[in-house]
């Protein structure tokens, strides 16, 4: 599974590459138009679990009815707290000097009931086009994983029901 420390482990070895202790093999060693960028998953970075009327995914309810699963019993209640953090993130991808930005979208924070008709949470929206506004001004392209696994809960009691 995706992990902060792999994104760490890259953004080292980048970082190596940009101070010229390799000078043979380099970033101008990659074809024009390569991009270099840095990944997130909603569920490992976002936090803010119930803000903006986000129902609960089935990653919230696992950790919470299970914490004995969790190596250290932790869960994705606060993380990176992107949520509220993206900017000051974002800032620091472009400094890095990334130029490309991947995240996922919570399902849950659009469709907190899980289905269309269970109604779309303009405050998930919202947020997400607020965060890819913030990813163009950073002169950053967004990448946008479609379904990180974090399933609505409410989808996955559905599915099972009928
Ligand atoms: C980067 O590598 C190329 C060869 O691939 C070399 O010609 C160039 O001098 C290197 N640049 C730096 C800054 O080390
Ligand atoms: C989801 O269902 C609850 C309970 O029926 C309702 O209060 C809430 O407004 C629904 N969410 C949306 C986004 O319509």
């Amino acid at each position: 599974m995706f992990s902060i420390r792999n994104i760490l482990l890259f953004i080292v070895f980048v970082a190596f590459l940009d101070h010229g202790a390799c000078s043979a093999f380099n970033r101008s060693s990659f074809p024009p138009g390569f991009l270099f960028g840095v990944a997130t998953a909603a569920y490992q970075y976002e936090g803010a679990p119930t803000e903006g009327g986000k129902g609960p995914s089935i990653w919230d309810t696992f950790t919470h009815s299970h914490p004995e699963k969790i190596l250290d019993r932790s869960n994705g209640d606060v993380t990176e707290d992107f949520y509220h953090r993206y900017k000051e993130d974002l800032k620091n991808v472009k400094k890095m000097g990334m130029n490309t930005f991947r995240f996922s979208i919570s399902w849950p924070r659009i469709l907190p009931n899980g289905s269309l008709s269970g109604g779309i949470k303009k405050e998930g929206v919202d947020y997400y086009n607020s965060l890819i506004n913030e990813v163009v001004a950073n002169g950053l392209e967004p990448f946008v994983t479609l379904f990180h696994w974090d399933l609505p809960q409410a989808l996955e009691d559905n599915i099972w029901v009928s």
